[in-house]
This record gives structure tokens, sequence and C-alpha cells, in this order.
């Protein structure tokens, strides 16, 4: 049997948002994400402890709004990022923003801007103490504990490009003080998908016993990281459990320091991963000798994890009658590359062209990640409301559109057009 069982939403209602806004179309729950922001909300009811969502995991404005509805700041990591939640009309004081190999331009915006400056490396706080004197910012560590579902993205170990090293910490506090700059934060990111919570619980370690050395601080950071079940027996990360010892932990350091003090997280995966599918429409059934494709009106260039980090979707092919014969497809994207497979040995039932396929767990590092590889349209975006309406959260763009407006953006208008002076 095909998991039918973890679609989150009902085919009818998938089949009538493909029928009406076509395919590929990234449709997204609001009422999941909200319950999920929610469950984070309470997981430590007696401490000082504030959420600000990772935008580069889903930064469509409407699901911006709805988590900022539910009472979250932002963390950012660009300063487009930070433009984008600033025009959304955020406040910048609940607007974090990590940089990581910033430019001079963007530090000199982004300090305009009001927003909170999270500094990884000793050369960028240099130049921002310079330029900021007797103002205030927060610094990364990379705090050498490191976790995450790929390689690609385990952020805190000790080669990584994150952060400033631990031991140059005091260095750190010695450059701030010299221009009277309050280190008022510290922050770090083990990585995201972590696999095993006991090093998340580490790194609050780390980051406690490191906060020692900086007398004005006022919030420490544990960055984001909370993973998510991509397959049916994948364990839950168990929050409850991990608030628990996270807990016992905040508790003994409020004891010592007996001052008002913050801590937050920055989760992204885990508030919206599983609340988006991607829909795909199946147009070809290819017989290759070994094995049999189903291909697809998408591919790397919406979902890119697949060919990224070798990630595992659940796909489920709401169109076919669930009697029919069970069978094992490669499901293929439609980019003109080998490494288009969006999942391998598929059991699904017997599948034909015009079926339509959901690819689970599509909410986080889906299209913030989607480009128009093969000059391709992006998909459209619906949400599903929590009154359960369809509401457009990006029209898809036809190919004429896509290819005008890429034709603008190159101040390209035809191949026989005369060079004129620049
Ligand atoms: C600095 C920072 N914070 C938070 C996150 C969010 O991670 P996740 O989506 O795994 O919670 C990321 C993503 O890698 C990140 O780079």
């Amino acid at each position: 049997m095909q998991s039918i069982h973890s679609l989150p939403v009902d085919p009818d209602r998938l089949h009538a948002i493909a029928g009406k806004w076509g395919t590929p179309t990234y449709v997204y729950m609001e009422d999941m994400i909200r319950e999920r922001c929610l469950l984070l909300k309470n997981l430590f009811p007696n401490f000082p402890v504030s959420w600000l969502y990772a935008v580069k995991a889903n930064d469509n404005p409407h699901i911006l709004k709805i988590i900022a509805n539910e009472g979250f700041g932002f963390d950012t990591v660009s300063y487009e990022e930070v433009l984008l939640c600033l025009k959304l009309g955020t406040n910048p004081g609940d607007i974090f923003y990590t940089e990581n190999n910033m430019t001079d331009v963007e530090m000199h915006c982004a300090a305009k801007q009001g927003v909170v400056l999270n500094i990884g490396s000793i050369g960028r706080l240099k130049s921002f103490c310079e330029a900021y004197p007797k103002s205030e910012c927060s610094i990364r560590i990379k705090p050498d504990i490191s976790d995450g579902h790929h390689a690609k993205v385990d952020t805190g170990n000790q080669d990584s490009k994150f952060g400033i090293r631990l031991d140059l910490v005091s260095e750190a506090v010695g450059i701030a003080s010299e221009s009277q700059v309050q280190i008022s934060g510290i922050h770090a990111h083990i990585g995201s998908g972590i696999r095993e919570p006991e090093n998340l619980l580490t790194e609050i370690e780390v980051l406690l016993e490191a906060s020692e050395k900086l007398r004005d601080l006022k919030f420490i950071n544990f960055g984001g990281g909370m993973p998510i079940p991509y397959r049916n027996d994948e364990r839950s990360f168990d929050l409850n459990r991990f608030a628990k010892m996270a807990s016992e932990r905040f508790r003994s350091f409020l004891d010592n320091i007996n001052r008002p003090f913050s801590f937050y997280f920055e989760p992204g995966r885990w508030v919206v991963g599983p609340a988006g599918i991607l829909l795909t429409q199946v147009n070809t059934v290819k017989d290759q000798g070994r094995k049999l494709f189903l291909g697809t009106d998408t591919g790397f260039n919406h979902l890119l994890r697949p060919a990224l980090y070798d990630s595992y979707h659940e796909i489920v092919n709401i169109s076919a009658d669930p009697e029919n014969r069970m069978q094992s497809y490669h499901v293929a994207g439609n980019i003109c590359e080998s490494g288009d497979i969006l999942g391998f040995d598929r059991t699904l039932p017997e599948s034909k062209s015009g079926d339509y396929l959901a690819i689970l767990d599509a909410g986080a590092y889906g299209m913030t990640m989607a480009s128009h590889y093969n000059r391709r349209a992006l998909p459209a975006e619906v949400l599903i409301t929590k009154e359960g309406y369809h509401k457009t959260i990006r029209k898809r763009k036809t190919p004429d559109e896509t290819v005008d407006g890429f034709l603008s953006d190159t101040g390209m208008i035809r191949m026989d057009e005369k060079d004129g002076a620049v």
C-alpha cells in the first residue's frame, strides 16, 4: 500500500486545487502552520523564551504574515530578507539578522534600519565597532558541535565557515569594549534537521557557558534546526522531552544571573515543512528496460532537496485507484539533467499520464530554493486558509510572461538589435 494515511489534505481538495490552478503548485495549510506555532509557543510556559521564524525556510509574504500573527519575530540571513520583513510592517526590533560574509553596504543598511545585527566574524565585528561605537550587537559563535540532515547543512562543526571561534570570544569582548559597543546577545545554530536532540542540548550548555564571558548580555539565541520526519518510519523530534531538559538548564542559569534575560530559538523547517505539498502531474510513463519512470511537470528547479541533499519526500498518487496493482517507479522531473529524480523506487498504484502526485513535507526549503533553471516558470502557490478557502498566494507566470520578464531584466529585446551606448 502506498502511504495515503500520511496525506494531510483530502485528495478531493487537492484535485480541486490542481483542476483550478494547474500544476506544479505548492499548497500550504494555514491551520497546520498556526497549530505548530502554538505548540512551540507553549513549550516553555515558565521561561522567557521567544520564537523567531527562520524566513529562509519559506518566505511567501502570506506565510510570514500568518507566523507573525502567531507572535513570532523573524530570523533573517540576508539584507533582502530583512527588507522583506520590514516592508511587511515588522518592527525592526523583532528582526534578527544573522550576517554571513556581509558587505559594508549591507551592514550600514541594516544598522540604519535598527534591526538586531548578529555578527559572525572578528573582522566584521571590528568594522561594526568602528562604524557604530556605543551601540549594540549580538555575536554568532562556532560551538564546535554540529548536526544536520546532511553534511551541507551541518553548520556548527570545527571546520564550518560560520561564527566566531569559541577561543576568540574574549578577543571579541575586547574589541567591543574599546568602542563601548555592548554585546547584548550571543547566538549559535548547529545545523538544519538535527538528528540527535542531545546535540542541541550540548549547544545550549556551550552557549550558557560562553555567556559567562559577556557581562552585558541580555539574550541567548540557540538557533533553529528542529527536524521533521520525512519518512513514515522516522521518529518525530520529542519537543516535550527536549523542553524539559532545556528548562532544567535555563532554571539554574536564570537563578544565577538574577536580571532580566531572554532566550530565543529560530526554527524554520519545523514550523512550515509538514504544512506544504508540491502538486505535480504525470505526463509520461516510460519503460526504460530496468526501470519504469513517471515523468512529471516539475523538477529540481522547484524542489531541490532530493537532488541537492539526497532528501526523501513521500510521494502519493492522489488520482490512481488504490486498488490498482502496485508498481515500482522512479519519479522524474522535467529538467534536462539525469539527476532530476524526485523519488527513486517508489511503490505506487499503477499510474498513468494525467494522474496527480502530491509530494509531501515540501513546505520548507521548497519554493525558497526554486529557480528558473531551464528557463521554466516557478510553481503557483495556494494557501488553504483556516476557514477552508483556497487562496492564490503566488500566481504562476505563463511561458510568455516568464520569457518576456527575463528579456526585459537583461535589457535584450532581439538578436538583431543594435548595441547602444551603455
Ligand atoms: C542561522 C540559521 N538559523 C535558523 C535556521 C533554520 O533552520 P531550520 O529550518 O532547520 O530550523 C537556519 C537554517 O539553516 C540558519 O542558517
